[in-house]
């Protein structure tokens, strides 16, 4: 069995990533932090090859336990891709930005990716296999003002992405990084696409199917040339 962990697999982005891994052979473990009806919702579409497994990526106890605690219930078998796909923004001005905002943000994007991928990669370089797909963003690539907490969580995990892919490559290990620029999700509810849409060369916000597309190629075994890369997936927004 080809085990794939999605961060965030309960909503959005992460939820048509696996139910697209699952048309791929995989068998999804679907992480979320509290959402358990959406969660349900996403295993239901895995039509029997997910597992529900909460846990806060940014409680590195919780996290470390949660994990432990799968490869105890699976003996033998380990996950060979992981998805960090968890993900909250809490724009303001950084002159107006609380201290918990700013933190909560890199917490868990940026810790999330550390406590979730390390103890994920003993397995991995034993068995000389594994993808690791990093979830960052326009704004990581860019920086967009009232983003200052975002942008420096998302401009980190590229640039971790970039250090671990050369750490692992010889492992048969990939680390690449998507950057998505406007995709209709709970995220981008509220903000006003139609004023938005008009900066976007192909006219539109994105769908999580197509961030979902490119998931899949970057774990399949015809990428296993292509590590410490960035695929921005943006409708023209800025490459
Ligand atoms: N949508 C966009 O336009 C866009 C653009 C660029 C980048 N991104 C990135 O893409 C990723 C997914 O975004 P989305 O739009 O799909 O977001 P979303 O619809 O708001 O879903 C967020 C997901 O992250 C989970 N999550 C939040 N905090 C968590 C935590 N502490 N531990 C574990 N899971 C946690 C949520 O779980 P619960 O359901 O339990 O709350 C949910 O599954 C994020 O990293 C986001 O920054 C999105």
């Amino acid at each position: 069995m080809k085990y794939a962990l999605v961060t965030g697999g309960s909503r959005g982005i992460g939820r048509a990533i696996c139910v697209r891994l699952t048309r791929e052979g995989y068998y999804v473990i679907i992480n979320y932090a509290s959402n358990e009806a959406e969660a349900q919702r996403t295993l239901d579409l895995t039509c029997g090859r997910g597992e529900l497994l909460p846990f806060d990526v940014s409680d590195s106890g919780q996290t470390r336990a949660a994990l432990s605690d799968w490869q105890q219930r699976h003996e033998g078998e380990y996950i060979s891709v992981v998805v960090n796909n968890a993900g909250i923004r809490r724009d303001s001005l950084l002159a107006l930005m609380p201290e918990d905002d700013w933190h909560r943000v890199l917490d868990i994007s940026l810790s999330g990716f550390y406590n979730v991928t390390q103890p994920l990669l003993p397995a991995m370089q034993l068995h000389k296999s594994g993808r690791i797909v990093n979830m960052a963003s326009v704004s990581g690539l860019k920086g967009l003002p009232g983003q200052t907490n975002y942008s420096a969580a998302k401009g980190g995990i590229i640039a971790a992405t970039k250090a671990l892919a050369q750490e692992v490559a010889r492992r048969g290990i990939t680390v690449n990084a998507i950057a998505p620029g406007f995709i209709r999700t709970d995220m981008t509810q509220g903000l006003d696409e139609a004023e938005l849409k008009k900066l976007i060369p192909v006219g539109r916000f994105g769908t999580p199917e197509e961030v979902a597309e490119a998931v899949a190629f970057l774990v399949s075994p015809q990428a296993g040339y292509i590590t410490g890369n960035v695929i921005s997936i943006n409708g023209g927004l800025y490459t």
